[in-house]
């Protein structure tokens, strides 16, 4: 029965195993399943990164140079631009990009793109997964029928389930491995071969009962996160009008040791996730006549932080009769998050658009980004040095990057704007101005 073949292959891990799309998400996945003796491919349509991979280099930070060369030494990772290798393989996991269109739709081409490859290349006794976030009812209505040619029937010629990703990239405890998954197929035949193969890499898999229910796991645990930081933002503004220390606050509210999660306000939401995946939720419920307004509002105030930032900006400024047109502005750290390379939707470039459109002479520090696009200018990364700080008229942590030198920043600088409280452990100075 191919059922049992496929259990068979994957708990002898014989199953040969692909991942389509090895970014932030395929990358870790492939070389895990890699680590755990399976034989993987890794397909990706940029040629760039499939030399890169097959030569040892690693371009995402949570995977190590020296963890990658084992495994392409051992041939137990391969990366090819060449779908045809679908044909050979057992299980296929989709970890495709799904950003929004400028409409702030959701664009899921990237999905049908690897959907209709492996329908290409799809015969019986195969499992295919959906990793990429998506809006419930996406592995059912897009992928579902495009398996479904040559009469082949889900649960019993081949088996399709959905299973978010929650990879947190740079969280030093919780990575692939340690992170439990869930798993929601289109039959239970399905979710039980999807447990069985994430078993073989994870120590906890939970099952649920549809693709959708699953899909819509992620979007739930996303939209919490945007939420909350949408309410703690609106909490740091009220603060700010009250003459309140808002993170003083949150560490206080903190030490309740039940019915309280910390969450902190910020310059603006980044990422591929957390400013994105809550609008695919909303687009869905929008098209059954449902509006969602806890994403919609949550998105006003999380898309109006940059510009609170800038106003910030310009109360330092004034200190000092300056105005944004015309001065110097540092902004320290522009990836979207502490510790990681990513500039995706990050809010600091919306601030440096805001601050060079008022005239402003920006320039940035990112020990992780080396240049970055505004528009159509490139802008390097500068050198930290004394007289360039002490040349700036302003200087802004929008990325609390771990290996930056706070002090030397805090003991150069005319003014600071402190959006993430990097200062924390530092004696007050009258001229930091906290968020
Ligand atoms: N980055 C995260 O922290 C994170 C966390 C959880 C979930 N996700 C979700 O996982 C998915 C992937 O995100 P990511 O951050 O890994 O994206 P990414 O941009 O880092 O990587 C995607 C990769 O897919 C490749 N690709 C694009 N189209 C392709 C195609 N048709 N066939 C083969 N390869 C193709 C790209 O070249 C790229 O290498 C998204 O849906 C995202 O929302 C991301």
């Amino acid at each position: 029965m191919i059922y049992d073949e496929l259990i068979n292959r994957i708990v002898s891990r014989k199953a040969k195993v692909g991942i389509i799309g090895l970014g932030y998400v395929g990358l870790p996945l492939a070389v895990e399943f890699a680590k755990k003796g399976f034989k993987v491919y890794g397909i990706d349509v940029s040629k760039e990164r499939v030399s890169d991979l097959n030569k040892g280099n690693s371009y995402i930070l949570d995977v190590s140079c020296d963890e990658l060369k084992r495994v392409v030494k051992s041939n137990n990772l391969t990366a090819t631009t060449n779908f045809s290798i679908l044909k050979e393989l057992d299980a296929i996991i989709i970890c495709v990009p799904t950003p929004l269109r400028k409409t702030r739709e959701p664009d899921i081409s990237y999905i049908i793109s690897a959907a209709k490859e492996i329908s290409r290349y799809f015969n019986k006794g195969k499992i295919v997964v959906l990793e990429s976030t998506t809006y419930p009812g996406t592995t059912e209505e897009i992928i579902l029928p495009l398996l479904r040619l040559n009469s082949l029937k889900e649960g019993k010629d081949f088996f399709l389930a959905f299973s978010p990703e929650r990879v947190d990239p740079a969280n030093k405890d919780f990575k692939t491995a340690n992170i439990p998954k869930v798993v929601g197929g289109v039959t239970a035949e399905c979710t039980k071969i999807a447990k069985m193969l994430y078993g073989q890499i994870v120590k906890e898999v939970i099952g649920v009962s549809s693709t959708k229910a699953a899909e819509m796991v992620k979007l739930l645990e996303n939209t919490f996160r945007s939420v909350n930081i949408g309410l703690v933002n609106e909490i740091a503004l009220m603060c700010d009008k009250l003459g309140i220390d808002v993170w003083e606050v949150i560490d206080a509210a903190k030490s309740k040791p039940f019915g309280f999660m910390p969450f902190y306000p910020g310059p603006g939401l980044g990422g591929h996730c957390i400013p994105i995946d809550p609008l695919y939720l909303s687009w869905k419920a929008r098209m059954h006549g449902f509006e969602a307004r806890f994403i919609e509002l949550a998105s006003q105030i999380n898309s109006q932080m940059p510009h609170y930032v800038v106003e910030k900006i310009s109360s330092g400024l004034n200190k000092f009769k300056k105005s944004i047109n015309g001065s110097k502005i540092l902004l320290i750290g522009v990836a979207y998050k502490k510790d990681v390379n990513d500039m995706r939707e990050s809010p600091a470039l919306e601030i440096i658009k805001i601050l060079r459109d008022k005239g402003g002479l920006v320039n940035f520090y990112d020990p992780y980004v080396n240049k970055l696009k505004i528009d159509k200018a490139e802008i390097n990364s500068t050198k930290l040095n004394k007289s360039f700080l002490k040349n700036q008229d302003c200087v802004v942590i929008i990325t609390n990057h771990t290996k930056i030198d706070y002090k030397f920043i805090l003991d150069n600088s005319r003014v600071i704007i402190d959006t993430r409280n990097a200062l924390k452990g530092f004696p007050k100075r009258a001229n930091v101005i906290k968020l």
